[in-house]
């Protein structure tokens, strides 16, 4: 063999050893963890229906540009653990749920605490880390936090269904409160991420975003729970460019909602617009911007700079319950900034709230 020719074999050689695995123009079917493993060698994967064993997680690590499809209803058998219970990954990812279920079997774990002790709750119930499109799953009974997002690239979730309403009912173990706990809908600490077109029924946060940029949420019922919140921001975090618009909130504690840690420093949050967004049978407040978490209208830290909270474009139209507040803004000292607009902001019910430690916004009063 000439040298060259070795050369040749030994770069082809080289070549075949580094590339990655490619998978196959093929259908990969689950119907059970064990087939997990080699469906994700195709392109396209399908799930049937089938139970995933206690204590285990249902991990998808699709190739890139995978397409899959549902066609039944997911089910986790219970045990006390930290989950997650469902995780996908991968890059450039139709995922369609066609209506299909993934049923984290709730009402074997809730107890009313949530995440603060009893039963050990697996949270969050489902890790998605895709970029594409995430669309038409149903989430049934999840046991605390439901979705976790961290997508590689642009993702859009949409025609999403998170239903946690049994948990609204007390319990035998849950001392008269509701029995769900912390079901937060959305966790999302990332970039370039929609959430729309979805119907969120819990106990906690609608969608709570702790850092990031380029969200935008819109087009979502949020039902019970806590409202559409930016934070809780903690130390050293930066959000900005968040666009919350037309969703409908009803019945939950606050429709829109900022909150900073009191004890947080060095993080900044800024230009977050509010268009659209109608609330009903709010039970605390309308809008709540309070940088004195986990305290309700406490004493307010001054660590996070907050500036470009706007509510311009369609009417934001809230209405509260007779002993809530409309509107409660609690700034640290110097810690609020700018000019804010609230032209588009329109609310009713209640009484009004404090605004304290910042004279910045325009067009409103209350
Ligand atoms: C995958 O297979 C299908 C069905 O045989 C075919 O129509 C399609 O063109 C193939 N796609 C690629 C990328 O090879
Ligand atoms: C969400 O709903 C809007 C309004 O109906 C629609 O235009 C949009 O296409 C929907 N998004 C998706 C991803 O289906
Ligand atoms: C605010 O965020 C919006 C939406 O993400 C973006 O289009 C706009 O450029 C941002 N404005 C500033 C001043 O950064």
């Amino acid at each position: 063999m000439s040298s060259v020719l070795r050369l040749a074999a030994l770069l082809a050689l080289a070549r075949a050893i580094v590339a990655a695995p490619t998978a196959s123009n093929c259908t990969g079917t689950i119907a059970s963890l064990d087939d997990v493993d080699d469906a994700v060698k195709c392109t396209t994967v399908v799930i049937n229906s089938f139970t995933v064993p206690a204590g285990e997680t249902f991990n998808l690590e699709l190739a890139d540009g995978t397409t899959v499809n549902m066609e039944g209803d997911v089910t986790f058998a219970f045990k006390e653990w930290d989950g997650p219970l469902f995780q996908v990954s991968g890059k450039d990812i139709t995922f369609n749920g066609n209506g299909h279920t993934f049923d984290g079997n709730g009402p074997d774990y809730w107890d009313g605490q949530g995440g603060n002790g009893g039963v050990t709750k697996p949270a969050p119930m489902m890790k998605i880390k895709i970029s594409g499109t995430y669309s038409n799953v149903k989430v049934l009974n999840s046991p605390a936090r439901v979705y976790s997002v961290s997508n590689p690239a642009a993702l859009t979730m949409s025609s999403l269904t998170i239903d946690d309403s049994a948990g609204d009912a007390p319990n035998s173990k849950s001392d008269g409160k509701a029995a769900g706990h912390n079901t937060d809908g959305f966790d999302v600490s990332t970039t370039d991420l929609v959430i729309e077109n979805s119907t969120i029924h819990n106990q906690d946060d609608c969608l709570a975003i702790n850092k990031g940029s380029n969200i935008v949420f819109q087009g979502n019922t949020c039902i019970g729970g806590h409202g559409i919140s930016v934070g809780s921001i903690s130390s050293s975090v930066t959000v900005s460019g968040i666009t919350i618009q037309n969703n409908v909130i009803q019945d939950n504690d606050q429709a829109l909602r900022i909150k900073t840690d009191a004890s947080a420093t060095g993080s900044t949050v800024t230009n977050i617009t509010y268009s659209g967004n109608t609330g009903t049978g709010l039970r605390q407040f309308g809008v709540l911007i309070d940088q004195s978490y986990p305290d309700t209208l406490g004493t307010p830290g001054t660590g996070v700079k907050l500036s470009g909270v706007n509510f311009v474009g369609s009417t934001n139209s809230l209405s509260v319950n007779s002993d809530a507040q409309r509107v409660a803004v609690n700034c640290g000292v110097g810690s609020c900034t700018g000019t804010w607009d609230w032209s588009a902001l329109k609310v009713t019910g209640g009484s009004a709230g404090p605004i304290t430690n910042f004279n910045g916004i325009e067009n409103f009063s209350q």
